[in-house]
């Protein structure tokens, strides 16, 4: 695994920045587990964060499980979650080798986060991992964006973030992929005001890249197969059409 991005040491920055959206996104988790899942309301998050979506789904009734390589990351969800009891369960735990003592009714990882694991060895060893996780018809919903080689430019997208009394200016940077290396940089740079200063948090860290061709290829490498694809949006979508942000629903062949 390469190093953690420094914006992951810092949970409350981290919740703050991605609290926006939250709700849609828990949403449409039920909605596309209840479309293509077996109607169990469990859940395992990996690399569960600050363990946002897994709040969301445990006040729409859910039992959850989340695990993180991250002790920060996970001392904030273990706080966060406190009040929820015998209904939550959270480890500290490795996307390639994490095994679940239990299955699950629907297993969720978006945001690109499977992308973190940089080879096809440690990819390939979740998506089995996950596979052996899921409840008889259950679900693996799989979000992450794609990289067209050749035609990805770089990008910047700038937000603003607001919750009580915190603020903080979200810019993220994307330098795009060759086919050669599979490595998309991304340079984070998260601005907070701290009295009459402002404390700029920088990151950067490489993701490995995936065209449509190569995470198609790499699932029929797995036990699993693509059902659908969807916009974040939740709107269909196609695998190598114009939509490159997607979830994939996942199941066991
Ligand atoms: C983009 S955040 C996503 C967090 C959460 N899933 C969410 O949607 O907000 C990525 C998370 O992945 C964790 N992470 C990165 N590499 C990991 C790995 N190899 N195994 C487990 N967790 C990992 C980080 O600690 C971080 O909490």
């Amino acid at each position: 695994m390469s190093r953690l991005p420094s914006i992951y040491a810092d949970p409350a920055l981290y919740d703050l920045v991605h609290a926006e959206g939250t709700d849609d996104e828990v949403w449409l988790l039920t909605h596309l587990a209840q479309r293509h899942g077996c109607g169990i309301k469990t859940a395992l998050e990996p690399a569960c964060g600050t363990g946002r979506c897994l709040a969301g789904l445990l006040r729409r009734g859910w039992r959850v499980e989340g695990y993180d390589v991250s002790a920060a990351m996970l001392a904030f969800t273990r706080k966060r979650l406190a009040g929820w009891g015998g209904r939550v369960k959270l480890a500290r735990g490795e996307m390639a080798s994490y095994r679940p003592a239990r299955r699950f009714g629907l297993i969720f990882n978006g945001l690109s986060t499977f992308r973190h694991l940089t080879s096809e060895r440690e990819a390939l060893a979740h998506l089995r991992l996950m596979a052996g996780a899921l409840e008889p018809g259950g679900v693996f919903l799989l979000g992450l964006d794609l990289s067209v080689y050749g035609q990805d430019e770089p990008d910047e997208e700038v937000w603003e973030c607001r919750r009580g009394g915190r603020r903080a200016r979200h810019v993220v940077m994307s330098i795009p992929a060759e086919p050669e290396t599979r490595r998309e940089r991304i340079i984070n740079f998260v601005t907070t005001p701290r009295g009459a200063r402002e404390t700029v948090l920088e990151s950067s860290y490489d993701l490995r890249s995936y065209s449509a061709a190569e995470i198609s290829e790499l699932i029929k490498k797995s036990s699993l197969r693509i059902e659908a694809a969807y916009g974040y949006d939740g709107k269909d979508a196609i695998l190598g059409g114009p939509e490159r942000a997607l979830w994939l629903a996942l199941k066991p062949r």
